[in-house]
C-alpha cells in the first residue's frame, strides 16, 4: 500500500491543473468590502489544509463525466484546466470547478460556526478564528460564507443541485445539534437513508440507552460529516449529466456517505491516539466536550467500569483521564478502527460501476489515506 505521503503527491498531480483556479475563485468568494469580513472568511482558506471535500468532487467529476445520460447537453460549457502535459485529466466543466468551491466554502463556513460551539482555541496548530476575533465576529463570517456559498451555487444552472445544497446546509445544523444532545432519536429514521446508515455488530448485552447512544452516535455521524460527502458526490454527478434514474447517482452518493463516516470515525480515533502537534488541537477534546465517540462505546463493551462516566458525559473529575486510560488498555482503538476500515471498502464498493481510470485510481486511493491520516 502507498504511505499518506505519497498518495497525496499523486493527488496534488492529478489536480494540478485546476488548484491555482480553484484557490483563486476560492479567496474570491471570500472577499467583501468590509476588510475585516475579508480577512476572517479567508483566514481558514488561506492556510494549509487537505482540500479533501474539492478534491473528491474534482476526481468523481473526471471519473464520470461522459457516462450520465444528459451528459451531450452539460458538456456544451467550456472544459477547464486544459493544458497539453495533461491531457487525460481535463474533463471538469466549469460549473463542476465552482460546485467544488461552493463545498468548500461551506465546509469553512460550518467550521467558523463550530469553533464558536466547541470554544476551539486552535484549529490546524493555529489560533482559532473565534479566538482572535470573537465569538460574535466568527459567527458573521460563517453567515457572510454561506451567502457566498448561496449565491454561487445559483450560477450553477441546476436547480437540483442548489436544494441538494441547500439540504446539507440543514443537515449539518441537525447533525450539530444532535451532537449537542438537544434532539432525540425520533429525528433519526426519517433523516438518515437506511441505505447509507452502517451495520455495526450490536452486543446482545448492550442495554437500550447504550444501544441508542450508539445509533445516535452513527446518525450524528452521517449528518455532520458523511452528509456532505454524499451530497457533494451526487451534485458532481448531477452537473455531469446523471439523472436520477442514472444508477451512477446512487453510486456517487453512496461511495460519499461510506467515505465521509469513514474520515469521521478516524477523527473521533485521531481524538485518542493522534499527536495533539500534528492535530493542532488538545487530546481528547471530544470527551472533555462530554461527546462520547466509537473507542468509548468499544470500551464500554470490554470494560463495564466506565459506564457511570460515560453516562454521565465525563463530567465527574478525572472522568477524561480514566477514560482515555481504558480505551487504550481494550480493544477499543482498533475495533475503532475496523469499523472505518468496513466503511472504507463499502466505499471501494460503490465504485465498482465506474469504469477504471486514472481518476478513480485517485478517488480509490483516498479511501486508503483517509485511514491512514494522522491530522
Ligand atoms: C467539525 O466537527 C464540524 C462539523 C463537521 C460540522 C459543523 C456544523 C455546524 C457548526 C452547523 C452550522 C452549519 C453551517 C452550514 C454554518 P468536529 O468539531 O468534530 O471537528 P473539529 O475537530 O475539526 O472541530
Ligand atoms: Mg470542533
Amino acid at each position: 500500500m502507498q504511505t499518506h505521503h505519497q498518495t497525496s503527491q499523486s493527488l496534488n498531480a492529478l489536480l494540478a491543473p485546476f488548484t491555482k483556479q480553484f484557490q483563486n475563485g476560492l479567496l474570491r468568494q471570500g472577499t467583501s468590502s468590509v476588510p475585516l469580513l475579508t480577512t476572517m472568511s479567508q483566514y481558514y482558506m488561506l492556510q494549509p489544509s487537505k482540500r479533501l471535500r474539492p478534491c473528491l468532487i474534482l476526481l468523481m467529476c473526471q471519473a464520470t463525466n461522459g457516462l450520465g445520460s444528459d451528459w451531450e447537453t452539460k458538456s456544451t460549457s467550456l472544459w477547464v484546466g486544459c493544458s497539453a502535459e495533461t491531457d487525460a485529466l481535463e474533463n471538469i466543466l466549469p460549473e463542476q470547478l465552482s460546485l467544488a468551491q461552493v463545498f468548500e466554502i461551506l465546509h469553512v463556513a460550518s467550521l467558523l460556526h463550530d469553533d464558536v460551539i466547541d470554544n476551539a482555541e486552535t484549529r490546524r496548530g493555529s489560533p482559532s478564528v473565534p479566538a482572535l476575533f470573537g465569538n460574535r465576529r466568527a459567527i458573521l463570517a460563517g453567515d457572510f460564507l454561506l451567502g457566498r456559498a448561496m449565491r454561487l451555487v445559483g450560477t450553477l444552472g441546476s436547480p437540483e443541485v442548489m436544494s441538494l445544497v441547500a439540504e446539507v446546509f440543514c443537515t449539518l445544523v441537525e447533525g450539530e445539534l444532535l451532537q449537542a444532545g438537544y434532539t432525540d432519536l425520533s429525528l433519526g429514521s426519517a433523516v438518515v437513508d437506511p441505505v447509507h446508515l452502517p451495520r455495526v455488530a450490536q452486543d446482545p448485552a448492550e442495554d437500550e440507552i447504550i444501544t441508542s447512544l450508539w445509533q445516535e452516535y452513527l446518525q450524528k455521524t452521517y449528518m455532520k460529516t458523511a452528509s456532505l460527502f454524499a451530497k457533494a458526490m451526487e451534485c458532481a454527478v448531477i452537473l455531469g449529466g446523471a439523472t436520477a434514474e442514472d444508477p451512477l447517482r446512487e453510486a456517487a452518493s453512496s461511495f460519499g456517505a461510506c467515505l465521509g463516516m469513514a474520515f469521521q470515525i478516524v477523527d473521533d480515533l485521531l481524538d485518542f491516539e493522534g499527536d495533539p502537534k500534528k492535530l493542532g488541537k488538545p487530546a481528547n477534546a471530544d470527551m472533555r466536550l462530554g461527546l462520547v465517540t466509537a473507542p468509548v462505546f468499544f470500551a464500554l463493551q470490554e470494560d463495564e467500569s466506565i459506564r457511570p462516566r460515560v453516562l454521565r458525559c465525563f463530567e465527574g473529575p478525572g472522568d477524561v483521564e480514566a477514560t482515555a486510560d481504558c480505551v487504550r488498555n481494550t480493544q477499543a482503538l482498533s475495533r475503532t478502527r475496523k469499523l472505518a476500515e468496513s466503511y472504507a471498502m463499502k466505499a471501494r464498493e460503490a465504485l465498482n460501476i465506474v469504469p477504471d481510470s486514472a481518476a478513480k485510481e485517485a478517488l480509490l486511493k483516498v479511501t486508503f489515506a483517509i485511514l491512514a491520516r494522522q491530522a
